[in-house]
């Protein structure tokens, strides 16, 4: 297993980058995702995980794999999550709307992750003697954001809008798999660049470089 992963980690590493600009501070969108990004962060600016967390070690927690960001690139990738978050408690069971708590979805690059705030207009009330409930009343009380890990990356030289792709018509369940059904999310697609531009081609989206790579 290690030497599969070394062998595997030293091909990614050889491997050109992609002689493109990331420059979108011309984009008309690059406010409100200057905002979004403010928001969610973009994964180096958040904390990296070390080799132990609340005393457990966790497989993305592995330092090699972490560092050269193989794992999390993976279809499958399902990091441990701060809370127990359930999307089939509050989606299936609870009926609520994906842009209820995802509100940047139809409106910005970014679907953003929702506050504190935006669940303890619930869990003021709701569940409060639950262990969960509990973790996350206290960093509503400290005023901190959950430390939510994030899921899906793309590498920082391809440009992503989410809301192109809601105002098409396009459901969040072709990129994301059935969230709805996740007791915690899972990367259920590659996201590699042949997954965007076969659908681009079926839907007669642009398959101009530029487009993704700005
Ligand atoms: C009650 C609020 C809430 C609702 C409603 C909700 N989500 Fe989420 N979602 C979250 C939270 C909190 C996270 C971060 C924690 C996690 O990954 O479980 C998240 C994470 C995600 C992620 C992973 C993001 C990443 O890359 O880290 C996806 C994809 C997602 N949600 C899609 C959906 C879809 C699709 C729906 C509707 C079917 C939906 N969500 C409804 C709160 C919500
Ligand atoms: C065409 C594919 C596609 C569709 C459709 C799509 N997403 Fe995403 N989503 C992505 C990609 C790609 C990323 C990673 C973006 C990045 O790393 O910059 C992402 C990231 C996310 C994230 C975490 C980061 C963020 O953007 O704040 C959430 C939450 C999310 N999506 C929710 C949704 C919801 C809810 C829907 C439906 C309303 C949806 N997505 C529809 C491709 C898609
Ligand atoms: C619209 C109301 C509403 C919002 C907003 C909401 N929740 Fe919930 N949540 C519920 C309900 C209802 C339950 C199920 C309670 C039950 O099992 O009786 C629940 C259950 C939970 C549980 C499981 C508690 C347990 O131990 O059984 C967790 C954890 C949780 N929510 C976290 C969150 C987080 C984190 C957010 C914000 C991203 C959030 N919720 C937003 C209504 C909400
Ligand atoms: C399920 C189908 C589907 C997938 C998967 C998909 N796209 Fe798209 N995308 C579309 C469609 C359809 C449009 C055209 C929307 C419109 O006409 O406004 C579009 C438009 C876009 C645009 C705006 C194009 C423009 O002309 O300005 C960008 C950027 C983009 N997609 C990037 C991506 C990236 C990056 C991925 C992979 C992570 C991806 N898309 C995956 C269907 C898809
Ligand atoms: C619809 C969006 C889209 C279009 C159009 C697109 N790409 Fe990509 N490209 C991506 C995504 C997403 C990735 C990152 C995922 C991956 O590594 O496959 C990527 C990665 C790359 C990489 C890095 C590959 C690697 O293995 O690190 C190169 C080089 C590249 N693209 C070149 C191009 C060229 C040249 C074109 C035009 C012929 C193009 N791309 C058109 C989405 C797109």
């Amino acid at each position: 297993m290690t030497v599969a992963v070394v062998s595997v980690a030293l091909m990614a590493g050889k491997m050109a980058t992609p002689a493109v600009a990331t420059d979108m501070n011309d984009s008309a969108e690059a406010s409100s995702s200057e905002e979004a990004k403010k928001h969610w962060g973009k994964p180096e600016k958040r904390k990296r995980a070390g080799l132990w967390r609340d005393g457990k070690a966790v497989f993305s927690d592995i330092q090699l794999i972490d560092t050269l960001g193989l794992l999390k690139y993976a279809r499958g990738y399902k990091p441990e999550q701060p809370i127990n978050f359930s999307h089939v408690i509050h989606v299936q069971k609870n009926n609520m709307e994906c842009t209820y708590c995802h509100s940047g979805v139809n409106k910005s690059p970014y679907a953003t992750i929702p506050a504190v705030d935006t669940c303890m207009g619930c869990h003021k009330l709701v569940k409060t003697e639950s262990e969960e409930i509990k973790k996350l009343t206290e960093y509503y009380e400290k005023g901190e954001p959950v430390p939510w890990e994030p899921v899906h990356h793309l590498p920082e030289h391809v440009y992503f809008t989410h809301e192109r792709h809601i105002k098409a018509g396009i459901g969040c369940q072709n990129c994301h798999g059935q969230v709805q059904e996740m007791e915690k999310v899972e990367k259920a697609s590659s996201l590699k660049m042949g997954f965007c531009v076969s659908c681009h081609r079926e839907n007669g989206a642009s398959i101009d470089c530029a487009v993704c790579h700005q």
